[in-house]
């Protein structure tokens, strides 16, 4: 999954866009792009939204309600990533998110993750529970991401050890398919992709480039 954060025009989305559709065969890949930057059609990828408000449309100032992504065909949001989390976003509208998209059948990514001075005090699991705790954990479309956020934007990738024993824990509450995310990179997304448990990953920086995501895929399909 690339994250495309606040980088990319509807231009060069497009670009983007036409580069994965002429070079995906069959992985399974999804795309979240600034929501200016929404684009109409099929593709090979999935096309989601970083960020959505929990409504179908009304007077909320600046905000995208389901009309607005029903008119790109999106079905796939990303919910609780820690940049949104870092500017306000709290645990009672991510709920309010999560239950809006849970009704409208949303495929929903929900991302959880520790900050550094968490993970010093040893503290990760029990934190880690209790983000978990506001979502329904059933709900069938669910993807959790495990993205610290010490991890994020920052070149310091968790460790294997550390990735494998936070999966195995969160898989112990859901049945869900699991990701990381936090500096994937070229060096380490072959060993990250074999961790037991780890469905996928979340791309934040490495995949703005498109060519530089599809190498990523390849070198993950090679090992
Ligand atoms: P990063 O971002 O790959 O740049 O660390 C990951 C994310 O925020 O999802």
């Amino acid at each position: 999954m690339a994250n495309l954060k606040c980088n990319h025009t509807r231009k060069s989305f497009k670009e983007y866009a036409q580069i994965l559709d002429e070079n995906l065969e069959n992985e399974e890949v999804f795309v979240f792009p600034p929501s200016s930057a929404f684009l109409e059609g099929r593709f090979k990828f999935t096309q989601g939204a970083q960020n959505f408000y929990p409504a179908k449309n009304g007077s909320f100032t600046g905000e995208i309600g389901q009309d607005m992504l029903d008119e790109f065909s999106i079905k796939t949001v990303l919910i609780g990533h820690s940049e949104r989390r870092a500017i306000g976003e709290n645990e009672e509208q991510l709920k309010a998110k999560f239950e809006y998209a849970k009704k409208a059948g949303f495929k929903i990514i929900y991302c959880i993750g520790e900050s550094e001075e968490i993970f010093e005090k040893g503290k990760t699991k029990e934190f880690l529970k209790s983000q978990l705790e506001n979502i329904d954990l059933n709900y069938d479309n669910l993807i959790i991401a495990y993205e610290p956020i010490w991890a994020i934007g920052t070149g310091k990738t968790a460790s294997i050890e550390i990735i494998e024993d936070i999966l195995n824990y969160i898989s112990k509450f859901s049945k869900s398919s699991l990701l990381y995310g936090g500096s994937v990179n070229e060096k380490n997304i072959s060993e990250i992709s074999k961790i037991k448990n780890c469905s996928g990953v979340l791309i934040g920086t490495a995949s703005w480039d498109a060519k530089a995501f599809l190498k990523l895929m390849n070198v993950a399909k090679e090992n």
